[in-house]
């Protein structure tokens, strides 16, 4: 904010000395040669009133990833007060790194990071603080030693999800298996699972991860068979998936850690003679709950799929606000979020933009 102040400080010095010199040298002049206000100039104070923010985000890895950036860039936009410098990460924390490095050089007010994993930000993070640069996570969370590093966070409950899916599981196996209402383990009949896993050691691999996990060890009766990174990518999510394939042929339910990689796991299956979801061979979990997917989640392909909501844009403009304003701000932001299945997915369909 001070850096904003003093640019248009000096920009009204620097019109006053342009002033007295055309004074000095005319000796007379009319209201016209006084202006000294050009397109240019007037284009230059107007951005510099603008709040200057460096995006780094994490790729374009799948449909969700462009609607978050689609989101952020929309809501940061310069009839909405800021001036963003978006970078694509392209998948490597090393560029990211890279970016808030020079974000840090150029002074920009703000810096936003979506990061690839969680750790490796101390030091970056560190550096951004002595700079007097205040940080927001965006999607993902850093796993850092001081939690003053960053000033919020804005994005979604990753483990929360993960529990999600492990709920809708249970639901799924109460409907569908003899159940005995004594026992809080379920039926003895054993469901074999297999997991796509995110990029390994991003929050969205990791918090999904452990959610599930933590209703899965109530279960003695589920097995998962294999737990394998497909990076969140529909090209993995189709060769992870054809390979767990010619090692088991007892799968029971796919836990696809993202819409994307679901649908090369489902091209995978029906390539291979199976059919999916609702009254299928095997049942699909997927997360994100895009427009795609929903509109499989109503044909009865994938039997659930759990949300993951990308639209973090104006989230982030509003507490950039309140922080500029110096109003209260909460640190940890997290949106709300559905599980779609058939029964709720055609009131949501419809409205989905992505
Ligand atoms: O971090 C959010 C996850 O990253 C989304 O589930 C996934 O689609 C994306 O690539």
């Amino acid at each position: 904010m001070k850096k904003r102040v003093l640019r248009s400080v000096s920009i009204v010095a620097l019109c006053v000395v342009i002033l007295g010199c055309m004074l000095i040298n005319a000796g007379t002049f009319n209201s016209a040669e006084l202006s000294v206000t050009t397109p240019e100039t007037e284009e230059n104070e107007s951005q510099d009133s603008l709040i200057t923010v460096g995006f780094s985000q994490v790729g374009s890895e799948s449909v969700w990833r462009s609607a978050n950036s689609n989101s952020i860039k929309n809501a940061l936009s310069e009839k909405n007060g800021f001036l963003l410098d978006f970078v694509n990460a392209r998948q490597k924390q090393e560029n990211q790194i890279k970016a808030v490095r020079r974000f840090i050089s150029q002074q920009v007010d703000y810096i936003l990071i979506a990061p690839i994993t969680e750790s490796g930000w101390d030091t970056i993070l560190q550096d951004a603080k002595e700079a007097g640069i205040p940080v927001i996570i965006v999607d993902r969370m850093v796993d850092v030693s001081d939690d003053s590093l960053y000033t919020a966070f804005v994005g979604t409950d990753k483990y929360e999800e993960g529990r999600k899916a492990g709920a809708w599981l249970e639901e799924y196996e109460r409907e569908n298996f003899p159940y005995d209402e004594e026992s809080e383990e379920g039926p003895e009949r054993p469901l074999n699972i297999v997991v796509l896993k995110g990029t390994e050691g991003s929050t969205a691999q990791s918090g999904r991860s452990k959610g599930f996990e933590d209703i899965y060890l109530k279960h003695r009766n589920w097995h998962i068979l294999a737990e394998i990174d497909a990076d969140f990518t529909t090209l993995k999510g189709k060769e992870v998936m054809a390979s767990l394939l010619e090692r088991y042929d007892d799968i029971d339910v796919v836990i696809s850690q993202n819409d994307d990689m679901a649908f090369g796991a489902i091209e995978a299956l029906n390539e291979a003679g199976y059919t999916t979801g609702i009254d299928g061979d095997v049942a699909v979990v997927a997360f994100d709950g895009t427009k795609k997917a929903l509109r499989m989640v109503r044909d009865g392909i994938i039997n659930a799929d759990v949300e993951c909501n990308p639209i973090q844009g104006e989230m982030i403009a509003n507490l950039i606000n309140l922080i500029e304003n110096g109003q209260p701000f909460e640190k940890i932001n997290n949106i709300d979020e559905l599980t779609f299945t058939i029964y709720n997915v055609n009131a949501h369909l419809n409205s989905r933009k992505y």
